[in-house]
């Protein structure tokens, strides 16, 4: 938790240069559950918390994306307690879209039979 809050003074203190002008984030926006407030603070300092709502990734997409995120945007690194808390928050309060997009739905672009 206190690395979460020296990440977080990290994260604010990148925001404004790369966030020109993002509105903050409301946590009351987004479904309620452990790891809300932390979530909405930590992710939405540097963009809205809505393209992290918006994604619906599986937990193993969400891992892989927090490295690039670490490496290319210079997201402050979080110890695993902490990561588990908001990933865990990520993947109940947004569930991953079932594989292959929405049950029905074929791609107008695949070989037509
Ligand atoms: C230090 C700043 C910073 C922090 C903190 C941060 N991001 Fe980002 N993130 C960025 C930047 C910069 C981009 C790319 C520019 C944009 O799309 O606004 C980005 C883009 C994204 C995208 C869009 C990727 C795409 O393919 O369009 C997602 C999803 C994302 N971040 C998730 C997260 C999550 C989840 C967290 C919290 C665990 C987080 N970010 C925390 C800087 C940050």
């Amino acid at each position: 938790m206190i690395r979460l809050a020296l990440a977080l003074g990290a994260a604010l203190a990148a925001a404004p240069v790369l966030a020109q002008g993002v509105a903050p984030s409301d946590p009351a926006d987004y479904p309620d559950a452990p790891g809300r407030e932390e979530a909405v603070a930590f992710c939405g300092a540097c963009h809205s918390f809505r393209i992290v709502a918006q994604q619906r990734l599986t937990r193993a997409q969400w891992d892989e994306s927090m490295k690039w995120m670490v490496q290319r945007h210079n997201m402050p690194e979080l110890d695993k307690e902490d990561m588990d808390l908001i990933l865990g928050y990520i993947e109940k309060a947004f569930p991953a879209a079932p594989a292959g997009g929405r049950p029905g739905w074929r791609t107008p672009f695949a070989p037509q039979r």
